[in-house]
């Protein structure tokens, strides 16, 4: 049987479907843990949504016949890789399919914050009077400023492609060198450490996967290295940026504006990030296009159903396990 926590586009439960049982929680939220641990109970395979915790106990409540976590996001922070691993299990996750969609919000969120979109939009929705003039509402230009990208894999690329498209230079920080064919096309990126990239970009955006490492990489010491007159913007996990540390700087001037699509208690916000102006607040909606969405559940279900027969998934996140098994 093949479970899927919460309703995915057709194409891709039509794909589970022609194989097998698939059951298919029927409620429109995310299952409790316990109800999540009654629902696997049995599974050969579970598609999992990134707000499902897949730990020990979930994989113990499974039972032994579980192959596979086909996890429909390309972060896998809600699933215990290792404890998944130590009972043979394969996780996959869904690279690739969504690197534009996300790649295209990051881009979205730094015009919008740069440029005050959403300030000028809850102005009109207030019934304000206003009238246009030299000062009103202004923004800062990006021709000619630095992006720093916060981990240039996939996404971090693309979005610097498009920062390079709007005349922006790019530094990024990571822990690999980009290739010279990488940086030449990113117009002569830089890889600096990531203090002196706070230092130096207007816009800072984050890129990175969320790991014991990354969690409050963005803290209060590193926001202190940010100008008063820099950005920073998530479309990467919550966890990475310390909201409180956040909302301090944001209070105090300490730096220009955020702009947030991932929190760090989902879907809860910090209350302190609701009452500023100088924030924009997206609800993770950076994969959120038909085409994008519809891809990777597809990709997801490829990945369950090659594990179920025996084949290498298309995109593992252990294929150590595969190896071994
Ligand atoms: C979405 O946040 C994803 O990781 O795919």
């Amino acid at each position: 049987m093949i479970v899927v926590t919460r309703r995915i586009p057709e194409p891709a439960l039509e794909l589970l479907q022609a194989a097998g049982d698939v059951w298919i929680s029927p409620h429109d939220r995310p299952l409790a843990d316990d109800e999540l641990h009654a629902a696997v109970k049995g599974a050969d395979a579970v598609v999992t949504l990134l707000h499902d915790r897949v730990d020990g106990d979930f994989l113990d409540a499974a039972g032994p016949q579980l192959k596979c976590i086909a996890n429909v996001a390309v972060g896998y922070d809600n699933v215990d890789v290792a404890a998944a691993s130590e009972r043979g299990i394969v996780v996959t996750n869904t690279p690739g399919v969504l690197t534009d969609a996300t790649a295209d919000l990051a881009m979205a969120l730094i015009l919008i914050v740069t440029r005050r979109l959403a300030e000028g939009e809850r102005l009109i929705r207030s019934r304000e009077p206003w009238s246009w003039h030299m000062f009103f509402l202004l923004g800062t230009s990006l021709a000619g400023k630095t992006l720093g990208v916060v981990g240039l894999g996939a996404i971090g690329r693309a979005t610097a492609h498009r920062a390079r498209a709007f005349g922006m230079e790019i530094v990024y920080a990571g822990p690999r060198r980009a290739s010279e064919d990488t940086e030449a096309e990113l117009g002569g990126a830089r890889r600096v450490p990531l203090m002196q990239l706070l230092s130096t970009a207007d816009v800072v955006s984050l890129h990175t996967p969320l790991t014991p490492e990354t969690r409050h990489l963005i803290d209060s010491t590193a926001l202190r290295q940010m100008r008063p007159d820099a950005y920073l913007v998530n479309t990467s996990r919550g966890p990475i940026v310390d909201e409180a540390a956040l909302v301090k700087a944001l209070r105090g001037h300490k730096i220009a504006g955020a702009a947030l699509d991932v929190f760090e208690e989902e879907p809860n916000v910090h209350p302190g990030l609701l009452e500023l102006d100088n924030v924009v607040l997206i609800p993770h909606l950076g994969s959120a296009t038909i085409e994008t969405r519809t891809a990777m559940a597809v990709l997801a279900a490829d990945n369950a159903l090659a594990v179920l027969r025996g084949e290498r998934p298309p995109t593992p996140v252990n294929p150590e396990v595969l190896a071994t098994g």
